[in-house]
């Protein structure tokens, strides 16, 4: 299905992704909606309210034109919420439908599972054009979540083990994001969105080692004790336990695997971690 006229609706506009994705579109002068909580958006960009827990903030959205979604679901299971917002959108005439999803979340599993499983059901019906982004863990993780233990504790959490992740830029999702959004026919499928080399926690304590000039150590948590630390840092109990649980499946090699989406979609290599690490020094500098 080829894209309408109308405005293309980041939501998680304040994201590691959507943010990433804004000045792409601006870039190629196509009209955007940021979405956040606050309303505001940086740079001159049009921001707008939206709150996936006040349904009174969806529907004065759709005043302009939509023709495309990029959604970002919350920090819960929220699968029933997500479609009905997609029906909402669907009947304002939204044609298009970009989910952020995940490497370790298949069609149909938990989390937004069932919405890509719907938008997939919604293509077949030739009601939409879809993708879905299935990017593995995000460099950008360590410039916001991780950067204090870095910066205060010389120290990087996680229950990996030695498992590895081929852990991908924000820059490049954000590359495929808007080449799904914007191409003139929708793909209609998934895409494993993934960083060019494998690499173990350990391996990422000693990137930091080299590129800091200090010693940086990776502590290998039990599932619990880092469901505890995200807890003890203000994410939901829930949510806690599902991202500790995440660890536990990359220990048994679940994320162990690569793939050349970026590349074929972008037409370019996807970042190094180390480049990431080398571009950012400043954010781990101890004060
Ligand atoms: N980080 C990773 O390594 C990784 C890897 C694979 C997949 N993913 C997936 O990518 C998505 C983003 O992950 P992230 O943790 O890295 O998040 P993030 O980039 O920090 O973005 C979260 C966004 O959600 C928005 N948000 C939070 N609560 C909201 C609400 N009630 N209503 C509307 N917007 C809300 C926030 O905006 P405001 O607070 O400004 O409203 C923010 O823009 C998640 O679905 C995650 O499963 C992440």
């Amino acid at each position: 299905m080829s894209s309408q006229s109308g405005s293309i609706l980041l939501l998680g506009g304040t994201g590691k992704v959507a943010s990433r994705i804004a000045p792409l579109l601006h870039a190629a002068g196509v009209p955007f909606l940021l979405a956040s909580r606050a309303g505001s958006a940086p740079n001159g960009y049009t921001g707008v309210k939206f709150d996936w827990e006040d349904e009174s903030t969806w529907e004065p959205i759709f005043a302009t034109p939509i023709s495309a979604v990029y959604l970002v679901s919350p920090r819960r299971d929220a699968q029933d919420t997500m479609k009905k917002f997609v029906d909402l959108a669907l009947s304002k005439g939204a044609r298009r439908f970009v989910l952020l999803g995940a490497s370790l979340v298949e069609e149909g599993g938990q989390m937004f599972g069932k919405v890509h499983t719907y938008l997939r059901e919604l293509g077949e019906a030739g009601k939409i054009g879809w993708a879905v982004l299935r990017p593995t863990w995000f460099h950008e993780n360590f410039l916001h979540d991780h950067a204090p233990d870095i910066r205060k504790e010389n120290k990087i959490y996680s229950s990996t083990g030695s498992g590895k992740i081929p852990w991908v830029s924000a820059e490049d999702i954000a590359a495929v994001a808007f080449h799904v959004l914007t191409a003139a026919q929708a793909p209609n499928t998934d895409y494993l969105i993934l960083g060019p080399e494998l690499l173990t926690h350990a391996d990422l304590a000693e990137i930091f080692t080299s590129a800091l000039g200090r010693k940086i150590t990776h502590v290998d948590l039990t599932e619990s004790e880092l469901a505890e630390r995200w807890t003890s840092l203000g994410l939901p109990a829930e949510f806690s336990a599902a991202l500790a649980s995440l660890d536990t499946a990359v220990r048994h090699g679940s994320e162990e695997r690569t793939s050349d989406d970026v590349r074929r979609i972008t037409g370019r290599e996807p970042k190094r971690f180390r480049d990431f690490v080398e571009e950012n020094k400043d954010t781990w500098a101890q004060d």
